[in-house]
């Protein structure tokens, strides 16, 4: 196996995911809207959301791995790429012979979800299941390490000397992000994975205040108040009170609010991975 497409390669998990790839010595083209000057794998030019072809080069692919999608509440095309989007990768995985799909859909994913985003995953998860392709469908939490937007704007409001937020109890399950791209390769030659489902949690489940303490440059300074508010004022604590600007986008804030932690070790023994922890990754001593 040698030739690999990649969805979403400009994103944050699919940048990470190319390099790994292609340090393993894997062809990677990179399917993107447009093409950007810092992109290391070769461009291939489409929109998951429009019919036009895609425009590349002429390879035959070996696997896809289709990471494109979005964050909750991001646009108002996020259910749109999740569902018509994972439509046509894999018609055009049908149609270009490709047998190996890896798909990146998202914890919680569920017909009876309750968001909007988590069905989608689920309706783009159905149509991965019953396409006749040899998948592998990957469900992360939320995803830490370089580049991520969402732990961008938790690091600056954990830099400060305090922080204002809501009270919040839902447990987090936080991924390392070079881990799920770990995953995600391994799965190109670890035939065991075919067919099946991985909930991808880390190994810490902590509420959202013990993230953002983690993140603390200097724990023992960092003060965190926590105020009990109704729900249709926590955004307006996040974003106005914290002084620091948005610490989440209220979709985020929303869907942190339904618990979907999930303990599933499959995919430590069936991908010989241990994982990376939140409060690790940012120790000082790390
Ligand atoms: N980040 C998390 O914590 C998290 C948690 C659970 C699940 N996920 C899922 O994991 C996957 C990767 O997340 P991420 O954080 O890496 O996302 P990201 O950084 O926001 O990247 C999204 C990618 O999707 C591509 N894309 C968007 N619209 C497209 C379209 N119409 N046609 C083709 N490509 C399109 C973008 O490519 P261009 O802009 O170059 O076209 C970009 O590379 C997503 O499916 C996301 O839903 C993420």
């Amino acid at each position: 196996m040698r030739n690999v497409l990649v969805t979403g390669a400009t994103g944050f998990l699919g940048r990470e995911l190319s390099q790994r790839l292609m340090r393993m010595g894997y062809r990677v083209v990179g399917l993107t809207r447009e093409i950007q000057n810092d992109l290391s794998v070769v461009p291939m030019v489409g929109d998951l959301l429009k019919e036009e072809g895609f425009e590349g080069p002429e390879l035959t692919f070996d696997a896809i791995i289709h990471c494109a999608g979005h964050h909750p509440g991001e646009t108002d095309q996020v259910e749109a790429l999740h569902e018509e989007g994972t439509r046509r990768i894999v018609r055009e995985a049908q149609e270009r012979g490709v047998q190996r799909f890896i798909y990146i859909s998202a914890m919680g994913a569920g017909f009876h979800a309750p968001t909007r985003f988590q069905q989608s995953k689920w309706v783009g998860e159905q149509v991965v299941v019953n396409s006749g392709l040899e998948y592998t469908i990957l469900r992360p939490h939320l995803m830490f390490g370089h580049g991520s937007e969402t732990f961008k704007r938790l690091e600056e409001a954990a830099n400060r000397p305090w922080a204002v937020l809501p009270e919040s109890k839902p447990l987090i399950q936080p991924v390392y992000v070079g881990d799920v791209a770990e995953i995600a390769l391994r799965s190109l030659w670890l035939e065991r994975t075919i067919g099946q489902i991985y909930d991808i949690g880390g190994p810490q489940s902590m509420k959202l205040e013990d993230v953002v303490r983690h993140i603390a440059r200097d724990v023992h300074l960092f003060r965190i108040l926590t105020l009990r508010v109704p729900k249709r004022y926590a955004y307006y604590v996040l974003n106005r009170v914290g002084r620091v600007g948005p610490i989440l986008t209220g979709e985020e804030w929303g869907f942190l609010q339904h618990e979907v932690t999930r303990q599933d070790s499959r995919w430590l023994l069936d991908f010989g991975i241990l994982p990376h922890s939140l409060a690790v990754y940012y120790s000082p001593l790390s």
